[in-house]
């Protein structure tokens, strides 16, 4: 009776903040997304999740005895360590230019895991106001001090850079996942070295879509040994699941010793780890479907310079965002143009700031021009005057 009571409690706790959520019209829910329309919002970037030749690929090596558990039956340190994984490890290291590489069984875990335990008590961390959720989940586990730099200002970097304690390390995203802007990495290299801070850099979003062979941008500007680590997710182009942090061979000791969600989780599946060996040897054959992207993205760029109306956040990336202010008014406008057959999604706040909802335009090396004309089209008949970016 007792339980039974405490149980409605809580449940009725959890209603009222679901109702806040619902009357300031940011209640999330689930939705299943096989048959939205035109893909302009997923992360498969490249079209890899959906590949048949990359499936074909991935089961035409999927036989071998050594690849035959359904699990990994336990974290690495148990039983779920693999030669498929230390393979992997080293496969993808080289590919990115890195020393040493761990992998974890999301992004979202490689964040946490990595900026929970490698900046203690007397440490700081810098980083930027936009940071993805895990990496500031990760900074809130750790015991360090932490401080936010406004977004991609390296001023107020400098600045915080020159009050920091203890070692220091400075966290940042080469393209930020809301915005689709790119960090202005050279000038941050140049401030870490002069401030001997240690570099952080997300790669989520620029994984298979910057660097000749889609190794990032860190390799396309040839910053590989100024960054202490780089994390990079294979569940946005390269179409699969998990994540790599790279770095140095002392790093992954540190991480294998100290990261908790490494430690304390089972590790991926044979399945997934083939799959994204496949993706990744997938990848250096297809270089043509970045270039192919690339095009996209400059197309979409030229296109919407004539609407003069839309307010876009400024993007190379192949995130693009129209601005429109208001979580009501934004839902609106991305219902009326999923009605039209594009599936592209609504941000609201607190995703993002209030004043900067907007709609989030994934481009792909697989959307035609037609297909991003069309999208315009609409948009242009949607926004009746400039909206404005409050931060
Ligand atoms: C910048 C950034 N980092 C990390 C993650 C987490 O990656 P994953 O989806 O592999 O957990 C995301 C995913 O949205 C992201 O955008």
């Amino acid at each position: 009776m007792q339980s039974q009571h405490s149980a409605a409690a809580a449940n009725s706790a959890l209603r009222k903040q679901l109702d806040k959520r619902l009357s300031d019209n940011s209640l999330r829910s689930l939705r299943i997304s096989s048959s939205d329309g035109i893909d302009l919002c997923s992360n498969d970037y490249l079209g890899f999740a959906r590949s048949g030749e990359l499936a074909a690929l991935i089961e035409s090596q999927s036989v071998s005895d050594e690849h035959r558990l359904n699990g990994s039956t336990g974290s690495r340190l148990l039983t779920g360590n693999s030669v498929l994984a230390e393979d992997l490890e080293k496969f993808i290291s080289n590919y990115h230019k890195a020393e040493s590489g761990l992998i974890f069984n999301s992004g979202y875990d490689a964040n946490v895991g990595l900026f929970s335990c490698i900046a203690r008590r007397n440490d700081t961390i810098l980083y930027d106001e936009l940071s993805h959720a895990s990496i500031i989940d990760g900074i809130r586990l750790s015991y360090s001090n932490s401080f936010k730099f406004r977004h991609n200002d390296t001023e107020h970097l400098e600045e915080l850079l020159r009050k920091a304690v203890g070692t220091v390390y400075v966290a940042v995203e080469s393209v930020y996942s809301m915005d689709g802007d790119l960090a202005p990495l050279k000038e941050i290299v140049e401030l870490c070295k002069k401030y001997n801070a240690a570099l952080i850099v997300d790669e989520a979003h620029a994984t298979g879509v910057f660097g000749k062979e889609g190794e990032g941008r860190v390799v396309e500007l040839g910053i590989e040994k100024d960054v202490f680590a780089r994390m990079y997710t294979f569940g946005k182009a390269i179409g699969c699941h998990g994540a790599i942090v790279l770095g140095s061979d002392v790093l992954k000791q540190y991480l294998v010793n100290f990261s908790r969600p490494f430690i304390y989780s089972t590790a991926l599946p044979p399945q997934s780890l083939l799959a994204v060996k496949c993706a990744y040897e997938f990848l250096k054959k297809n270089s043509c479907r970045i270039d192919e992207l690339k095009n996209n993205i400059h197309f979409f760029n030229e296109q919407v310079k004539k609407i003069k109306k839309v307010k876009l956040i400024d993007s190379s990336s192949a995130i693009q965002c129209v601005v429109i202010n208001g979580n009501e008014q934004v839902k609106r406008a991305a219902e009326t143009i999923q009605a039209s057959g594009y599936n592209v999604k609504a941000i609201l706040s607190p995703t993002v700031a209030g004043g900067s909802e907007r709609l989030r335009i994934c481009l792909h090396s697989f959307n035609s021009k037609e297909e991003i004309t069309g999208l315009l089209r609409i948009i242009e008949s949607l926004i009746p005057s400039p909206a404005k970016i409050n931060r």
